[in-house]
């Protein structure tokens, strides 16, 4: 019993080694950037807590199902993205499914390792000393001044680059695994103070109201597709990174009651994000709408105004760092499995392959605020568009296809063995209800917002 055939294939696989650690791998995929930059400049800009309402029905209604779908084919067929298709339905075309995921991992990486650039740049820019001001000035032109230079902008992100690169050439276990276990409670923690601080200001309640306060008439048909491509975007779903990190989860892992936890935690990550940041925004009175810049003019400014403010501004920026490194983490992931299982190539060889090709495209979004900064397509600078292009179009697509799959080709019977572990778990009468959700209501939700929000009709 204890050396199966599956067994014996799982470990020579490589997989997530204990319960916990799946758990710890999958929520270091979540968290990341996503909720430290991403979702607080997304709720300043499209008007505080409508966007957060409507953020945390698609978390809901079609980030969950879609989470939960993805990890299931994933463990089923225990293959990369493109391999799983390939096995699950022979002969068929779903395995482009895979291929776009592929291509959606490259446009995100090149302008998210940029972003993790910035912080990592901030890491030692903080320990100088030279971005701490409470003068809302003097922190914004310190992020101009980093934004516009392309050689810093470029040397930064070949770091970022080569740090994940060491990491993932380790592999999933002791690589993955082990970094993101260590360093996730210590990031919340760090959240927690700087938001009681933040909390604490004279002026923070005006914060808190624009956070929490719905003001209905800003959702627009664009603010909804926006907020649901943050859904997909946070949960790393719609693109395989979540079926790929399933295929090394363990037979015994309880798909739903993992993605429950992670979409409930990385939700909390964000809300303490928010709670980090906004009162901050209003009671020195910045902007909340000031885009990607956001965290990185009040961030400096709030630790300036409080004690150990130097110190607790490296640990911050070094734990955001650190939480960018184990999303990353996953987003290469899809296309390293990919190389290394379909061409048969070592993990090395497909590692430092992937990272090469992210040197190349991500220049486009590092040189996207300096050199190439008025070449534009859509009205959109590279940057934009690669964060666009995969948050509205591309993952919802994979989100779509991913439960049409699911839900017409797997069918009831199969999804019900597979999520109740043939029967172990006592999940039956959730699984019928999350079955005609995976079928009917998410994809078709998918359909109906991005179509609006492109203005299709
Ligand atoms: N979820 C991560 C974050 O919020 C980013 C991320 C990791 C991601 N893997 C992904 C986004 C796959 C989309 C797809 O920072």
């Amino acid at each position: 019993m204890s050396k199966s055939v599956s067994s014996v294939a799982v470990a020579k696989r490589d997989g997530f080694s204990s319960n916990f650690g799946v758990l710890a791998a999958t929520l270091g995929s979540a968290v990341g950037l996503g909720n430290i930059w991403k979702f607080p400049y997304l709720t300043g800009v499209n008007g505080g807590a409508g966007f957060l309402l409507v953020y945390v029905l698609a978390t809901l209604l079609v980030g969950l199902p879609v989470m939960i779908a993805e990890i299931m084919l994933g463990r089923q067929a225990k293959a990369d993205t493109v391999g799983t298709f390939k096995k699950l339905a022979p002969n068929t075309s779903w395995w482009i499914i895979g291929g776009l995921g592929v291509l959606s991992a490259f446009l995100i990486m090149a302008f998210y390792s940029e972003v993790a650039a910035w912080v990592l740049a901030y890491v030692f820019k903080s320990i100088r000393g030279s971005i701490l001001s409470s003068d809302p000035a003097r922190t914004s032109a310190a992020f101009t001044q980093l934004i516009q230079d392309p050689i810093q902008s470029l040397l930064w992100q070949w770091a970022v680059l080569a740090l994940i690169g060491g990491i993932l050439s380790m592999g999933v276990s002791k690589g993955i695994e082990a970094v993101t276990k260590k360093l996730m409670p210590l990031l919340f923690i760090l959240l927690v103070v700087v938001g009681v601080r933040s909390m604490l200001l004279p002026g923070a309640s005006a914060g808190l109201r624009f956070l929490f306060q719905p003001d209905f008439s800003k959702i627009t048909a664009g603010v909804a597709l926006t907020a649901m491509g943050l859904a997909f975007f946070k949960l790393s779903i719609g693109m395989g990174t979540m079926l790929t990190y399933g295929s090394y989860f363990r037979d015994d892992q309880n798909i739903p009651a993992t993605a429950l936890r992670v979409m409930t935690a990385d939700l909390f990550v964000s809300m303490l994000a928010g709670i980090a940041i906004f009162p901050a925004v209003f009671a020195f009175g910045f902007t909340p709408g000031a885009g990607p810049a956001l965290l990185f003019i009040t961030i400096p400014a709030v630790f300036a105004n409080m004690p150990f403010g130097h110190l607790f501004m490296v640990v911050f920026f070094v734990l955001t760092a650190i939480a960018a490194t184990g999303a990353m983490l996953s987003l290469l992931e899809v296309p390293v499995s990919v190389l290394s299982e379909r061409l048969g190539w070592s993990r090395t060889k497909a590692t430092v392959w992937t990272l090469l090709a992210l040197v190349a495209v991500g220049a486009l979004a590092a040189l996207s605020n300096s050199v190439i900064a008025d070449f534009k397509l859509f009205g959109m600078t590279l940057f934009d568009l690669f964060d666009a292009l995969t948050s509205k179009v591309l993952m919802p697509l994979g989100g779509i296809m991913m439960c049409l799959f699911t839900g017409w080709v797997w069918k009831q019977r199969r999804f019900s063995d597979a999520l109740s572990n043939g029967g172990t778990l006592t999940n039956r009468r959730w699984l019928s209800a999350l079955f005609l959700v995976t079928r009917w209501v998410s994809p078709l939700l998918i359909l109906v917002v991005m179509l609006k929000g492109l203005g299709v009709f």
